[in-house]
């Protein structure tokens, strides 16, 4: 029987600070957000650096940062954009902790891969803890079925989490992979332990590879052997662990239905890390390079309502004014992590740099990042 840990309380940031979510200090004076100059700063200390630094920005970060963005992309086409940039001495990663890790996993022992803020953590990633992992695989290999279990985890987690996958032969996938990812797995052994979005993972096996809500069971870290009896963890093709995005989340099938009444003939175009029932009901389901262009490639005059984050969403409705896009949800609804990273975070990790130092440098242990290398770059052959 695996034990059970204490609830974790969104250690944004993780691994630097538990009390991230409040903030964590820059430990240098940070430009005032009213600064006038602020936009000229950031030009002249990147136009300092030129191209000693390359500089990564997510989708989800706000207009602010995007503009001093070398490249735009989903975390997939930024892991490749960063391993592949051997002549960077410096990452600046506008994300969040995660992607930041993955970066210095994938780039040279002489690369620094900085992140302008280390309270941009994720709140899904830090759902699942190694310790949490580690008794469930316990649980696993207690009723001797772990060697049938092919573990696959979403970008969107720590680098001890995919360190953890490499070592016991599994996969990390993104929303733009994970199909071909459980392809592979599947082919590799009878069941996955999917972490830690149990929405991606339910929603690629059921509406893209054919099982059904009855092959997948949702493991419970919180709850001894996860919540389910052996026979349930015996049955199950999919080990779903309980994680979720909170900004995703938030999308309703209530959204849905609403905004198909109001305005018919809409199309509805959402991110895989919402609810089944939302994915279910929704037009096109992908990632947000996917949606991206969706909406590049789509009919003048058309009506989309886009379930993804809104910083996205509303450059998305900037960019393609002869379309409606809209935001499938009422409320505001950025992901607060993500936007921690803003214009004076930016131009301070710059100016930082342009003084020779490095700032918010994000490291991996060798030992971690040897093995999480590897599933990352079983993810990066797949076919
Ligand atoms: P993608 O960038 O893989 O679409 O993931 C979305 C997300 O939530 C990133 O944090
Ligand atoms: Fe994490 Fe969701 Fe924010 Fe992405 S959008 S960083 S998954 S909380």
């Amino acid at each position: 029987m695996g034990g059970v840990t204490a609830p974790v309380l969104l250690l944004l940031g993780r691994g630097k600070d538990s009390n991230s979510e409040r903030g964590v200090d820059c430990p240098g004076d940070l430009p005032a957000p009213s600064d006038p100059g602020l936009v000229e700063r950031a030009a002249a200390a990147k136009a300092a650096l030129g191209d000693r630094v390359f500089v990564l920005g997510h989708h989800y970060q706000r207009d602010e940062v995007i503009q001093f963005a070398d490249v735009t992309g989903d975390s997939f086409k930024l892991a490749r954009e960063a391993a592949a940039r051997p002549d960077a001495e410096f990452i600046v990663f506008c994300g969040v902790h995660f992607m930041a890790e993955s970066a210095d996993i994938l780039t040279t022992e002489a690369q620094r891969v900085v992140l302008p803020d280390l309270a941009a953590g994720c709140s899904m990633a830090d759902m699942a803890v190694l310790e949490q992992v580690e008794q469930c695989w316990d649980v696993l290999s207690d009723l001797g079925i772990a060697d049938d279990v092919v573990p696959v985890t979403y970008m969107n987690s720590s680098a001890d989490i995919k360190g953890f996958v490499g070592r016991n032969g599994g996969v990390v996938c993104t929303s733009s992979n994970a199909k071909r990812a459980l392809d592979w797995a599947y082919a590799k052994g009878e069941k996955v332990l999917f972490l830690p979005d149990q929405h991606l993972g339910r929603n690629t096996a059921v509406l893209e590879m054919g099982y059904s809500l009855d092959d997948c069971v949702l493991y419970d870290p919180h709850k001894p052997n996860g919540g389910l009896t052996d026979q349930q963890l015996r049955d199950a093709k999919m080990i779903l662990w309980r994680g979720h995005c909170s900004v995703h989340g938030r999308f309703t099938l209530e959204n849905v239905l609403a905004m198909r009444e109001q305005v018919p003939g809409v199309n509805i175009l959402v991110h895989p890390e919402c609810r089944h029932e939302v994915v279910t009901a929704a037009d096109y389901v992908g990632s947000t390079e996917y949606i991206i262009k969706k909406l590049e490639a789509a009919e003048p005059g058309s009506a989309w309502a886009v379930g993804t984050e809104l910083n996205l969403v509303r450059r998305l409705a900037a960019a393609h004014p002869d379309k409606q896009v809209m935001f499938l949800e009422k409320t505001v609804c950025y992901c607060s992590t993500m936007n921690r990273i803003d214009l004076p975070h930016l131009v301070w990790a710059l100016e930082e740099l342009v003084a020779g130092r490095v700032p918010n440098q994000i490291t991996v242990d060798p030992d971690t990042a040897h093995h999480a290398r590897v599933a990352l770059d079983q993810m990066l052959a797949l076919p």
